[in-house]
């Protein structure tokens, strides 16, 4: 604990009473590890994320100090409403069937002492879901419509010194006012901050890193430095650099005068500097201290990276000097069953089963992200596209960003700028998604002011836009007002585009968006094939959107537009919300129907909501990774369908694979040599059989037994992949991802239920109903299995199986010790794990 924090523990009085002191603690420590996702934190930064109270539906007086508040819910924030549920079908599917809209109202009581009155007080917001109003002691602080911008609000005037405060947050969330679900509440972090008068603000650095060369780089920190003092006043400003290990690499110290508001730009140099790469992402930490007559008054942190990026119109993306094909992927906010309530393990987690895909590039879409994911981004070494909106001023969901255009775009854009302008990891930033203005004659006005926005905010990244029209942005200029093109589902046109306009530099800001349900294969396969089960086959020939096509269609592409930066497939995960091609869509007020209820999330991913890997992530780690690998489908649980044929894909990176079912091989197929023929449709006009040369394939009559792949590089066995015939479910198998976790309240642990026979082999359709204890030192965070059709709560201690599999998510108290885990199941011999947090 610092001493700022130290004094806010002993002077603040919570409302709660004094044998609740335990809570008190819980807070302080709370205090400890809250800033750990921000990438910029200061000493003034206190934890505000606890006992908040929260009342659904409008109320009157709700800002109100004399409201009378003591029977609402007690609770921590983030809190993400809409996932607690229920599901139903009064609520768009389009945005998860979830509750995401109404009034809703959190408040929080404080006391702060009387030392701190001559102290300028803020409250910062990450972010709240959605058109945030603010009051402190029933005064009217603050608004922000944008549910995705981090917003801080000054409290200092209004603040009662030494007796109770209440902060009232009023959220109104419409219903569709995203085309996904954007969750609902007071979702992600929240601070209170308590600064002399004299301080750095926030946002208050801004670092680049103008020369590098082997021997030095040279680091411009600009800093941002607040005076509240009627006059001007002399300070220090001590600015140091860490390394990743803490050693101090260089510093400097600065007189300066500070008039209202000052900015200092200070040098400095560090010698044989470690780069920031995908490989190696090494971070540096910039501590800037201000001193007055050699007192710290303040002290601000800023992680950052040191590396060059550079866009190459003939080599495409250059990290450090060296080209990086972008495998990249789109991802929506939330973190499935665990909702949108910011986590940053959940985050972490995400971005390593992608990385394990083979990504090493994120776009953000459709709007500003959490601090948390950027984090993340900069610690894995995987490079971001930021991307601030999918409205301009022309909606597409009848309660839009649109309606707030105008009032609020220049600030939203220049914050969101601001915010994530240090972290290594973001490359560009983007302006819009398939804003409808691309088609309009004058579009390129409000593309330019936003571009030139981003310029004036920062002109070390690059502005883009996801444009899903061709050729309408060409023609009336509206693309030549960023500087890089991204594509939405047109891999056919890259070189095109590139020839006609020799200057612009392109890449798939959207591709494939190709769908699947995990572990479900429908025979004969079919094109088009709009299933009973509401469920899509995973052999993965085009069923999506009409702009959808497989991905193997968008690897050729790339691979015959060497100049192009690479793609950004839609969807990394399955997400809630969307759940195309079940769900039907409304023309007139561009929102979508229930028809096809109950799908309630999407089915783009290669990954499903739960985090378990459809057969398509092991097609892109075939063409995205290195180390050998290969990959069979389908199951091998084909009963009464004995001597029938079946096709088998196999993806791999090596360069053939041979098939073997039950000892007997029937062959070997050369990767580049042997194709499979897959229906397929791209872009709405091309339809037909597509020969791809990312799949091999096989027709076997079935039997039951093994179905055995192995591959060869050079004649050489790298890898193989066996699948068994399974006997009925007999036990459960547990693996948690994590099985020692941080004692903090926060950390998680993802456990994998596996459905297995009695000869330990997976049960590929098995569906059994898993009921779950958690003992000792956590408690339940979600369910889920990864079904996009399934309306149970992800928040009660049991799951359905879902094709073998489901998940348990258990968060750790502040508590450390054992936590133990039983699953049991009618049928089944159940199971035990033991967990430790620490
Ligand atoms: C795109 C859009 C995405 C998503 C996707 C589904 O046009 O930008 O947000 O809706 O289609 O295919």
């Amino acid at each position: 604990m610092n001493k700022k924090q130290q004094q806010l523990f002993f002077k603040m009085k919570l409302r709660i009473p004094y044998y609740k002191i335990i809570l008190l603690l819980l807070f302080i420590s709370f205090s400890c590890h809250s800033q750990e996702s921000k990438n910029d934190k200061s000493i003034a930064d206190l934890n505000f994320n606890t006992d908040w109270l929260f009342q659904k539906g409008a109320i009157k007086e709700g800002a109100s100090i004399d409201l009378n508040d003591t029977k609402w819910r007690q609770l921590n924030v983030p809190h993400d409403w809409a996932i607690e549920g229920p599901f139903d079908n009064k609520h768009n599917a389009r945005t998860g069937g979830l509750p995401v809209d109404g009034e809703a109202w959190y408040r929080k009581h404080f006391t702060i002492s009387k030392k701190n009155k001559n102290k300028c007080i803020s409250i910062e917001f990450d972010g709240a879901m959605n058109e945030a109003k603010v009051w402190l002691n029933g005064v009217f602080i603050g608004e922000r419509p944008n549910g995705y911008i981090g917003f801080e609000l000054d409290l200092t005037e209004h603040i009662k010194f030494g007796k109770d405060n209440v902060i009232a947050v009023q959220l109104s969330p419409k219903d569709l006012a995203a085309r996904w679900y954007p969750g609902a509440g007071i979702y992600r972090n929240v601070r209170l901050k308590i600064n002399e008068p004299i301080h750095i603000p926030q946002y208050g650095t801004f670092v680049t890193t103008p020369k590098i060369t082997k021997e030095n780089a040279v680091v411009n920190i600009e800093t941002k430095i607040e005076n509240h003092h009627k006059k001007s006043e002399n300070v220090v400003l001590k600015t140091v650099i860490k390394n990743a290990n803490g050693t101090i690499v260089s510093m400097n110290s600065s007189k300066i005068k500070v008039e209202k508001a000052t900015t200092k730009n200070i040098e400095l140099t560090i010698s044989k500097p470690e780069l920031w790469d995908i490989t190696n992402p090494v971070l540096y930490t910039a501590v800037s201290s201000i001193y007055k007559n050699n007192v710290l008054i303040d002290e601000y942190l800023t992680e950052f990276g040191i590396r060059t990026i550079a866009f190459d119109k003939n080599n495409g993306f250059l990290l450090n000097g060296k080209k990086v094909e972008l495998n990249g992927v789109c991802l929506h906010h939330d973190q499935g069953p665990l909702g949108t309530a910011i986590n940053y393990r959940a985050k972490e987690r995400q971005m390593q089963i992608m990385q394990s895909m083979g990504v090493n590039a994120l776009r953000t879409s459709h709007n500003p992200p959490s601090p948390e994911i950027l984090k993340v981004c900069d610690k894995l070494g995987i490079v971001v596209i930021v991307e601030a909106f999918d409205e301009w001023k022309l909606g597409k969901v009848p309660n839009g960003y649109n309606r707030f255009f105008d009032d609020w775009h220049e600030k939203d854009l220049r914050d969101m700028i601001k915010r994530d302008c240090n972290h290594p990891s973001v490359i560009m930033w983007s302006i819009g998604n398939e804003i409808l203005e691309q088609s309009k004659k004058d579009g390129w006005q409000i593309t330019k002011k936003l571009n030139d926005i981003c310029h004036d905010e920062d002109n070390s990244r690059p502005t883009t836009v996801g444009f899903n029209y061709y050729p309408a942005p060409f023609k009336n200029n509206l693309a030549q007002y960023v500087d890089i093109v991204g594509m939405n589902y047109w891999p056919e046109n890259y070189n095109e585009i590139l020839t006609k306009n020799p200057n612009m530099i392109v890449y798939g800001s959207e591709t494939s968006s190709q769908t699947s349900s995990r572990g479900v294969y429908h025979l004969p396969i079919k094109f088009k094939e709009k299933h009973e089960t509401n469920h899509v086959s995973s052999y993965d020939v085009t069923v999506g959107p009409p702009w959808a096509y497989a991905p193997d269609i968008e690897f050729d592409a790339q691979e015959k537009a060497p100049k192009s930066l690479g793609e950004f497939l839609w969807t990394g995960f399955d997400y809630l919300g969307e759940p195309t091609p079940y769900g039907g869509r409304d023309n007139s007020t561009n929102g979508y129907w229930n028809d096809d209820w109950p799908s309630r999330s999407s089915y783009f991913g290669p990954v499903d909501l739960a985090g378990f890997p459809k057969d398509r992530y092991y097609l892109y780690q075939s063409q995205w990774t290195k180390k050998p690998m290969v990959h069979v489908l389908p199951h091998w649980n084909w009963e009464g369908k004995e001597g029938e044929e079946i096709p088998v894909f196999a993806y791999t990176n090596a360069e053939e694979v041979e098939l073997f079912v039950n000892g007997k091989s029937y062959g070997k197929k050369v990767k580049g040599k042997d194709f499979t023929m897959i229906p397929s449709e791209y872009h709405f006009f091309k339809k037909g059989m597509y020969k791809t040369k990312y799949r091999l394939s096989w027709q076997v009559p079935y039997q039951p037994g093994s179905l055995k792949v192995v591959a060869y590089n050079k004649g050489k066995k790298v890898a193989e992949k066996e699948i068994k015939t399974a006997d009925k479910a007999a036990k459960i198998k547990l693996t948690a991802d994590r099985s020692l976790i941080n004692a903090d309240g926060k950390d998680l642990s993802y456990i994998t239920v596996k459905i297995e026979d009695k000869n330990g082999n997976f049960v590929p359709l098995a569906n059994n109903l898993i009921k779950f204890k958690i003992e000792g030192k956590a408690t339940l965070a979600a369910v889920g299995n990864g079904d996009p059709t399934s309306l149970k709560s992800f928040q009660i201690p049991e799951r359905n199986a879902f094709n073998g599999l489901c998940l348990l998510i258990v968060k750790a108290t502040e508590k450390s010790g054992e936590i133990k885990i039983t699953a049991t199941s009618k049928g089944l011999e159940s199971k035990t794990i033991i967990l430790k947090s620490k």
